[in-house]
């Protein structure tokens, strides 16, 4: 699971990195964050084919910027792989639990995105009583031994991810926050199968602010007030995901690994965690 992977930079270290982790784990199943692929706001048809295509993700979970580019309409009426949050209100059919397959068949794969309450402008519904209302249902899944269940939970509020993560201790295998841009160093892997990282982090340039360029963003909080458009910054890509090992049989995590990748200086830093 890749964090909000931002612009063309964030597009390029995401892709080097996925083709880099596929030569040297088989990973059956990816998804990606793409609410700022297109130039740090929204998505756009030719990029998500661009990051869907053979050998990249599978699926690419949204947040507030969903709809950044009306493009996205076209991505979502073509591909069930675009998955949006559960509960953006008044979109027919998105409050379904999308199920795709996981490589070789092996089983079936949900996976949740909800956006968090706090400090988001939009109209959502409460992702608190999503998943109140589908937890049985999941749990029944799970314990049916054909489906897993992983969640990206696009939330501002560390405690929005933490609490959904674990009220469904046991049920998801893998939960990852999104948003932030910034990533964090909690992960874990519960008694219970899950494994869960407050914030994965964001795909994209690090010497930025929250990847966008620092000159531009600074002239909005320092000196003469001067509100210029945000730019995606260039510099210091990294890579940002949270690589999951889930048991065959009970279809919860056993391991889990936070995984950074700095673009410039080729260099790795994973950091395992077993329950
Ligand atoms: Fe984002
Ligand atoms: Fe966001």
């Amino acid at each position: 699971m890749i964090g909000d992977v931002v612009g063309r930079p964030g597009r390029k270290v995401c892709k080097a990195a996925i083709t880099r982790l596929r030569a040297a784990v088989e990973l059956d199943f990816v998804s990606l964050n793409g609410e700022n692929l297109a130039g740090g706001f929204g998505i756009t048809s030719k990029i998500f084919e661009e990051m869907t295509a053979p050998g990249m993700a599978d699926v690419i979970t949204m947040g507030n910027h969903w709809s950044d580019k009306p493009d996205v309409h076209v991505v979502r009426r073509s591909s069930p792989r675009l998955v949006l949050p559960q509960n953006l209100a008044d979109l027919e059919g998105v409050d379904k639990l999308p199920v795709f397959e996981m490589r070789g068949g092996a089983k079936k794969i949900v996976v949740i995105n909800l956006m968090g309450n706090f400090a988001m402008k939009g109209d959502y519904g409460c992702p608190f009583a999503f998943v109140e209302k589908h937890r049985d249902q999941l749990r029944a899944w799970v314990k049916s031994g054909e489906y897993v269940v992983v969640a990206d939970v696009h939330a501002e509020a560390s405690s929005e991810k933490q609490a959904i993560a674990w009220y469904l201790d046991g049920v998801v295998a893998a939960l990852v926050g999104t948003h932030t841009h910034t990533p964090t160093s909690d992960e874990r892997v519960t008694a219970r199968g899950t494994a869960f990282l407050t914030d994965v982090g964001m795909t994209g340039p690090y010497e930025s602010i929250i990847g966008m360029d620092v000159e531009r963003t600074l002239r909005r909080y320092f000196g003469p007030k001067e509100k210029r458009a945000h730019e995606v910054a260039e510099k210091d890509s990294w890579f940002c995901g949270f690589l999951v090992e889930i048991c065959a049989r009970r279809g919860v995590a056993v391991a889990a690994h936070r995984l950074q990748w700095r673009e410039a200086v080729d260099a790795w830093r994973v950091t395992t965690t077993t329950c």
